[in-house]
């Protein structure tokens, strides 16, 4: 199973990331590393994140949809199928 996980290097995405990838599961992470906020923060996190071989992290923004189903790996079918159903 993988799960998607939406803002990755944010607050909240990065706890998450790493409460799932600590009890051993497959995440994704997205996010497109906005300026909202400290970029070098968001970077970190995502440094410590990417530590895990269970965690993937694609760059790219969410309200693209067609980089985002182009983006996301083959086996990632359900998550892909859900997220269309969700855009649709
Ligand atoms: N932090 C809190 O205490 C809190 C409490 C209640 C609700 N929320 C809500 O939870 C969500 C996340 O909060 P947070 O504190 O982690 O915010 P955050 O700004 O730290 O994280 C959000 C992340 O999403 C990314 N992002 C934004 N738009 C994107 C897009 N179009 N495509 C890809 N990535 C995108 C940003 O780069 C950022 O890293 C927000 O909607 C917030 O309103 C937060």
């Amino acid at each position: 199973m993988k799960i998607l996980v939406t803002g990755s290097a944010g607050f909240i995405g990065f706890s998450l990331c790493l409460f799932l990838l600590k009890k051993k599961l497959n995440v994704i992470g997205v996010d497109n590393l906005n300026n909202y906020y400290d970029v070098g923060l968001k970077k970190k996190r995502l440094e410590i994140l990417k530590k895990y071989k269970n965690f993937k992290f694609f760059k790219l923004d969410l309200s693209n949809k067609k980089i985002l189903f182009g983006c996301l790996p083959a086996r990632a079918l359900t998550v892909k199928g859900t997220l269309e159903r969700a855009f649709s």
